[in-house]
């Protein structure tokens, strides 16, 4: 098996520039916590994308930095509404419910996005003492599913958010994908639609580790936010080594560019199955790094042999095939002509073009 599978985009290694980053930073002693000129220099760095008002903050991962960052908004009685596929719902352990001691309220989508509908559903018992009090709405950009909210989609959630006093939160663990997607920036998609907070995700896109929470404009939990960050454990004490990462993956917009790579690896492998759509049908609009082919049953576990991948949906036959900042054309085309081979072998394979 090849060392570049589709598993996910956390399976990648991680960029040389990010990994020289850190050798660069690895001189002598200095401050610690975040009092340090490189963590000065990333959060500038922030603030030249967003404006002067933004506020960061590093953490070690993203299920900490949603975590910590609902916490520092929300109270233990307030819920919040998120797609039933949101990674804070179903795959961090109950980490919101048990560190903020919240309710998620969880909503049935359609292609992974949350709607103004949706969230006036959800707005019930405010007010009253018996019910969980809607507090804030949290989405996925991109979503789970790969797909990309519009800036028009946000800008309405961001005016339901506002109309509820609920906090707009932004799981950003693949925002750059999104940002690329689009080709829109981070002031557009983060200030202008009224987002309130967002873990703009480091990890998925080139960094060893690393996540920033961000403040697009000021907002009062960012005073609550340095205790809950310690609170919850994702204060570094050797902060400089994940501002290092951030500062070199925003330099020269190399987080655009591993995201537009990942994004194009995507379409790429969609692109490669047009052909196939009689076997194997696309269960979501490739939008950013994620394709969701529906396969043969057949066809799944010989596949995995050839590249590693999850399924998303076993009754449906829906898998996710991830790609990253390092996949290659080469490796694309190799998994394409194997789906073709494996999932259709009574049709010849369609040319790679390589
Ligand atoms: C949408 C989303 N949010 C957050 C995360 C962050 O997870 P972790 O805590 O593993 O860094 C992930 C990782 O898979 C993710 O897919």
């Amino acid at each position: 098996m090849s060392d570049v599978h589709f598993a996910s985009d956390n399976n990648a290694g991680v960029h040389p520039r990010i990994l020289e980053a850190v050798a660069a930073a690895n001189g002598g002693h200095v401050a610690s916590y975040g009092d340090d000129e490189w963590t000065q220099r990333a959060e500038a760095a922030f603030r030249a994308l967003l404006g002067d008002e933004a506020r960061v903050f590093f953490a070690f991962n993203g299920t900490g930095a949603n975590v910590i960052a609902l916490a520092a908004a929300l109270r233990p009685f307030q819920a919040v509404i998120c797609p039933e596929a949101a990674h804070l719902a179903v795959d961090e352990c109950a980490a919101f419910e048990r560190f903020a001691g919240g309710k998620l309220l969880t909503v049935a989508v359609a292609g992974g996005k949350l709607t103004p509908d949706d969230v006036e559903r959800h707005i019930r018992g405010v007010g009253d003492q018996h019910h969980v009090q809607p507090g804030a709405i949290s989405i996925s950009q991109s979503t789970e599913v790969g797909t990309v909210y519009t800036l028009d989609e946000l800008s309405a959630l961001g005016a339901v958010a506002r109309k509820h006093r609920l906090l707009f939160h932004v799981d950003g663990a693949r925002l750059s994908n999104a940002v690329a997607s689009l080709g829109t920036d981070l002031r557009a998609m983060l200030v202008e639609t009224g987002v309130d907070v967002c873990t703009f995700g480091g990890t998925k896109n080139g960094m060893m580790f690393g996540e920033a929470i961000v403040f697009p404009r000021h907002h009062p939990a960012v005073d609550a936010l340095v205790f809950t960050r310690k609170q919850g454990m994702q204060l570094a004490s050797k902060m400089r080594f994940v501002a290092a990462q951030f500062e070199a993956l925003l330099h020269d917009d190399l987080w655009l560019e591993n995201a537009a790579h990942a994004n194009a690896m995507a379409r790429m492998l969609a692109a490669r199955l047009r052909d196939l759509d009689d076997v194997v049908q696309l269960a979501y609009p490739v939008e950013a790094n994620a394709v969701f082919p529906v396969l043969p049953r057949h066809a799944i576990e010989p596949l995995q042999r050839v590249r590693r991948f999850y399924m998303w949906d076993t009754e449906r036959d829906i898998a996710r095939w991830m790609t990253a900042w390092d996949t290659t054309a080469q490796d694309v085309h190799t998994f394409a002509d194997a789906v073709w081979r494996i999932a259709a072998p009574q049709k010849s394979v369609a040319p790679s073009g390589v």
